[in-house]
């Protein structure tokens, strides 16, 4: 088999990465497609960031070297702050790409930005969130806002309704005095939310998420390695779960397929 045949990686915590996957599947429905997310271990954003490195990178590893991944994308907020250095060391031919909140874009979208970045614990607490903030805090002000337990109503399938809503407003509320004018979703798992979100801070905010832009960066990527397949070739998406539990896969199919 040539390696343009083997499989692309797409890996998270849990179910987030797929907002970003179905981009990809978009965009390249040539390739085939692995998508595995760790629900087993997850939430990611509340641990330490040793293990979330560890968790990662043993993921990613064996995708690379047991499955043959001719490239990964690390769709996943916390596990690209935590692992996506240490994978560009390891692994300096591969196509490979991570996530980072979509700052820049929703800076740039008007004259006087008033941002909310919305993401776990752990992505708030790490460099590459604290340089992007470093970076636009002179144009824009920009509030972080953690927002452990949000990915655990994805997890479970609850995309609407009461019990998200109050959540949200707990978190939220005491930011929507602020004037904001838009709001990053800085966790792949929160456009499955997204909905609720854009209730719960009103029509006037505009939300961002960087699915687009980092799946036309693997695009580029996979091609400027010369690792595209051909366009008559009907690629595929397969599914793993690290829980064993069969919802778990069957609500991945379903976030694939949903329009939210
Ligand atoms: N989807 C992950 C992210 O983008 C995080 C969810 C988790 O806490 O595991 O950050």
């Amino acid at each position: 088999m040539a390696y343009i045949d083997n499989p692309v990686a797409v890996f998270d915590s849990g179910m987030g990465g797929i907002s970003v996957l179905k981009e990809m599947v978009r965009l390249m429905p040539e390739e085939d497609f692995i998508y595995f997310g760790d629900s087993a271990n997850a939430p990611y954003g509340v641990r330490p960031v040793e293990e979330v490195r560890k968790l990662t990178i043993d993921h990613i590893s064996y995708f690379v070297e047991k499955k043959s991944a001719k490239a990964v994308a690390v769709a996943c907020n916390t596990a690209t702050s935590a692992a996506v250095r240490d994978l560009r060391e390891m692994y300096p031919e591969l196509p490979l790409v991570g996530v980072e909140p979509a700052i820049k874009p929703a800076v740039n979208s008007c004259d006087n930005p008033r941002i909310l970045v919305m993401a776990t614990p752990r992505t708030l607490a790490e460099e590459k969130f604290l340089n992007l903030e470093h970076i636009y805090e002179q144009k824009a002000a920009i509030f972080p806002l953690p927002c452990p337990g949000l990915m655990e109503f994805v997890e479970e399938g609850k995309l609407e309704g009461e019990e998200l809503e109050n959540y949200l407003h707990s978190i939220m509320d005491p930011w929507l005095s602020e004037e904001l004018t838009g709001i990053v979703l800085g966790c792949t798992h929160y456009p499955f939310v997204k909905k609720a979100i854009q209730k719960v801070a009103g029509p006037g905010v505009e939300i961002f998420d960087g699915s687009l832009g980092t799946a036309r960066e693997l695009a580029r990527r996979i091609r400027a390695a010369g690792l595209n397949q051909s366009e008559d070739h009907k690629g595929s998406v397969t599914f793993l779960n690290s829980s064993g539990d069969p919802s778990k896969l069957k609500l991945m199919e379903y976030l694939f397929r949903s329009n939210v």
